[in-house]
């Protein structure tokens, strides 16, 4: 039996005042909202996150600590639920986190984004913790939601959620790129991990008219969510919404060249200096625009000391590469490009 004097009812009042406050919870979700409280989507052991953060810092098991898994439940910010595809299994947390509950703020961004209308076909990508499926299936009827999940063993769990809470949407396990054609056409697609290139079959099974709401971020850095309205003729096109930081589609994950793999030696390269800091372009929303403008650029931080580093710029083709020094503020930053491309130049271009 769990003790704690956390009040789960405030709490959850809390956070409905507080996304209603950022505009993220609109009046057509607040009874789906309501109707399926985040905790029940929460598993027991868990990585709290922070807005804005993207790495959690520790491990909260939800016997041992009642307090901060509740208060990290009521929060407003990302919750982690599972490392390096579930292959992680020890007491402090892996590499990379590969599942969560998404922040409140986010999840309620994106489904004010699809505006689905009662009885609406909803698909999604991503079923997770399967909370944003339990809200869909309060909006729209589990009847009409189907959510396609990856990883066997989260799909399972979430199965097992959505059916305690009273929803019965369609979950598939499967690779969510490939959408799910026997629940097709759909008029609303939600993506809950991120995409580098829109998968095709998305707007196959799109009705002309529909939309599509998915993360998509570029190789460089930085993401953003992007509202599409689907044509029929195997196009869509519409704007981004605001920023996001998801987890990518496995099958969409970077596997990028390793640095041996392009072309300098130390000695060799054009050398030059700019008066552009290299912490003037490593901001999520620079990063977006870069990686936008230079579509097949990707980097690297080399750490050389307290606060000093070295940026390494290279191609996705493996043909060049540069590399600009960070010591202090500057009037000038040592670069060294390779290869046939300038890519700082390309870089500054685009930050430009
Ligand atoms: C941020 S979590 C989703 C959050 C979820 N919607 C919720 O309400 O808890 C991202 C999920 O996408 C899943 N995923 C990654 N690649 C996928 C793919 N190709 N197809 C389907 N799901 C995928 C991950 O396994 C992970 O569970």
């Amino acid at each position: 039996m769990e003790t704690t004097t956390h009040d789960a009812e405030a709490g959850h009042r809390w956070l409905a005042s507080a996304l209603i406050d950022k505009g993220a919870l609109t009046p057509e979700w607040v009874p789906a909202y309501d109707a399926v409280p985040r905790h029940l989507f929460v598993p027991d052991v868990i990585w709290p996150g922070r807005a804005g953060m993207n790495r959690p810092r520790r491990r909260v098991i939800r016997s041992e600590e009642p307090e901060a898994w509740w208060e990290a439940v009521h929060r407003d910010a990302p919750i982690a639920t599972q490392w390096d595809d579930g292959t992680y299994t020890g007491p402090g947390k892996g590499r990379t986190p590969s599942c969560s509950n998404s922040m409140p703020t986010m999840v309620f961004t994106m489904l004010a984004a699809l505006e689905p209308l009662d009885g609406e076909r909803a698909l999604e990508i991503g079923t997770g913790t399967g909370w944003n499926a339990a809200l869909l299936s309060a909006r729209l009827g589990s009847g009409n939601v189907v959510t396609v999940e990856v990883d066997e063993e989260t799909a399972v769990d979430a199965r097992q959620r959505l059916h305690a809470a009273g929803h019965t949407p369609t979950t598939v396990v499967g690779d969510g790129a490939e959408g799910y054609p026997p629940g097709a056409p759909y008029d609303r697609v939600i993506a809950t991990c991120s995409a580098g290139r829109v998968p095709p079959a998305w707007l196959r099974q799109t009705r002309p008219g529909g939309v599509i709401v998915t993360p998509w971020g570029p190789t460089y850095g930085g993401e953003a969510v992007v509202r599409l309205a689907v044509a029929g003729d195997g196009s869509a096109s519409g704007r981004f919404v605001g920023s996001s930081a998801f987890m990518r589609l496995r099958d969409q994950r970077r596997n990028l060249p390793p640095p041996d793999a392009f072309p300098g030696a130390p000695g060799e390269g054009e050398r030059g200096t700019t008066a552009l800091s290299p912490e003037e372009v490593g901001g999520w929303l620079h990063m977006f625009v870069i990686g936008v403008r230079v579509p097949d650029l990707f980097c690297r931080i080399e750490r050389t000391g307290a606060g000093t580093y070295r940026l390494w710029l290279y191609d996705t083709g493996a043909t060049s590469r540069a590399v600009i020094g960070y010591d202090e503020p500057a009037a000038g930053y040592p670069i060294v490009q390779y290869g046939p491309r300038r890519l700082w130049d390309e870089l500054e271009g685009a930050w430009r």
